[in-house]
């Protein structure tokens, strides 16, 4: 770490630059495709308008669609209108468009990388980018071999001993439907590139409430006496999203909130909050200590699954008083569908620090609101002194750290009342953080191109995931049975209460 100015110190092994990234050729493989229009280009823009972008960085979407620079530049104008962070303006436009480049191919076809290999040569000598490449591969987890297979065959893959220049290539999740796939995909990917070439996103370690979490704990002296069995009751990791399934379907029909929620997003948040401190902010010391937590988990048995884990899905329900369609009558949906959009568990880590103390997850479709918060339930007050009413026991303390929106942090503590008599309440010292965060795609791309994979998921962390979760896919499939429905705009289904119940505890109240 070094000081930046005083009170403001910079994180990490390669702190994010003010000013311009290193020259690189970012090759968007799928450069035209639904996430590259939502979120890649939307990203690239927002970092342009930073001023962050070397002069020696090009973009070149490698993509099936018939486009050439200018069709695809009005593409990615219109995608950057309707889902960048900040507004298209037509300066930000001017410099950021000339970018942009299209090369047509297609992902099994060798020849076509003997043009994009051409195409990229020419670009590279235009922009001086001294042959550093990072292919993102923004297309479905089955080309990824192919995709590989074609810029080796091209020889457009550098291997890291080498130094500069670079080739690094960025996967999506979820890659792999199952732990066998998954980790077939990951052989098949260490046959081309080393580990320290591979950037595996899970786009919520690049949010920066989530990164914060890392801060919070371990740049404050009072949370880590407090993170422990013996003062924490339990905790909850929620993650709710009002909207439903809407395009996604052929997508979702196959992967399910397990897969696309549990398995990444949710798993990535519990090791924050659960994880060691790492001796240092080195990618691989954070993702040892993450690696650990998620061996740690205790397995789940078949009858553990039928107990602790709650499969849901919507159907049709008011949400924010609007009246919207059941999960089944969604587009490009089986209409006796019973894929997952919900998902209620309880696990435990297993470890010295938290032996006992279970952590409920949940995440759904179609709740009653967008909201992503992890709370840290502390253990009830002894019943004695201001406790000591049997039929009005004090409510504990909660930590609650907001992680989307209204990103915060929030502890409860009992109060007393102004006035006579003396009453006591729950009172919330209550904080948030500033707004204007960058989007969780620019930080990850700005890390691609400095070479930061500390928040990218190794090979290892993404098979402990999938080693969890593959066990709740196995008891389902043994004992296959139609979901718990719960009413679009709710918080779920009923059982995912009486699971928590079960334990005499409940779901926190949005
Ligand atoms: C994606 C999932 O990874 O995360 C989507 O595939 C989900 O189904 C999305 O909607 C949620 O991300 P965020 O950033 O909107 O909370």
């Amino acid at each position: 770490m070094a000081g930046a100015s005083e009170g403001v110190v910079e994180l990490g092994s390669h702190p994010r630059p003010e000013r311009a990234l290193p020259p690189c050729a970012l090759v968007i493989f799928g450069g035209a495709g639904d996430l590259s229009r939502r979120k890649l280009l939307p990203a690239l823009y927002n970092i342009s308008l930073d001023r962050k972008l070397s002069e020696h960085f090009v973009i070149l979407a490698f993509s099936m669609e018939d486009l050439d620079d200018e069709s695809y530049r009005a593409l990615a104008r219109k995608g950057i209108e309707e889902h960048s962070r900040r507004p298209l303006t037509a300066e930000g436009w001017r410099s950021f468009a000339p970018m942009l480049h299209y090369a047509r191919g297609r992902f099994t076809e060798p020849a076509d990388y003997q043009k994009l290999k051409k195409t990229v040569a020419e670009l590279d000598r235009q922009y001086a980018t001294g042959g550093d490449h990072a292919f993102y591969f923004a297309i479905p987890p089955d080309f990824i071999d192919s995709c590989s297979a074609g810029l080796k065959d091209a020889a457009m893959i550098t291997r890291p001993q080498t130094g500069r220049p670079f080739t690094r290539v960025v996967i999506e999740k979820p890659a792999g439907h199952d732990l066998a796939s998954a980790s077939e995909i990951n052989d098949r990917l260490s046959r081309y590139f080393d580990e320290q070439q591979i950037f595996r996103i899970d786009h919520y370690l690049g949010k920066e409430t989530v990164e914060n979490l890392m801060v919070l704990r371990f740049a404050n002296a009072v949370f880590e006496p407090l993170w422990s069995a013996r003062f924490i009751d339990h905790v909850q990791i929620t993650v709710a999203e009002r909207d439903g399934v809407g395009s996604r379907g052929g997508y979702y029909e196959g992967a399910g909130a397990l897969r696309d929620m549990v398995q990444s997003h949710l798993l990535s948040l519990l090791c924050m909050i659960a994880m060691e401190p790492p001796w240092t902010t080195d990618a691989d010391a954070v993702r040892d200590a993450k690696l650990d937590v998620l061996r740690s988990l205790h397995p789940l048995e078949p009858e553990d699954v039928a107990q602790w884990v709650v499969r849901g899905q919507y159907s049709e329900g008011l949400v924010e008083g609007e009246k919207v369609r059941g999960y089944r009558q969604e587009d490009r949906i089986a209409p006796d569908s019973s894929v997952e959009t919900f998902v209620a568990l309880r696990c435990f880590v297993e470890n010295w620090r938290w032996a006992g103390v279970p952590f409920y997850l949940r995440t759904g479709k179609r709740m009653a609101k967008r909201a992503t918060e992890i709370a840290i339930q502390f253990n009830a007050l002894p019943r004695i002194l201001f406790n000591a009413r049997p039929r009005a026991p004090l409510p504990p303390n909660v930590l609650t750290i907001r992680i989307q929106p209204d990103e915060g942090l929030a502890l409860s503590i009992i109060s007393r009342t102004a006035g006579e008599p003396v009453r006591l309440s729950p009172i919330n010292v209550d904080f948030h953080f500033k707004t204007e965060s960058p989007d969780a795609y620019e930080t990850l791309l700005c890390d691609v191109m400095l070479g930061d994979q500390t928040l990218f998921m190794r090979r290892d962390t993404v098979e402990a995931a999938w080693r969890f979760v593959q066990n709740i896919r196995d008891a389902w499939e043994a004992a296959p049975a139609e979901p718990a429905f719960y009413s679009a705009g709710s918080w779920g289904p009923v059982e995912s209460a009486l699971m928590i119940a079960a334990d005499r505890r409940s779901w926190r109240v949005f």
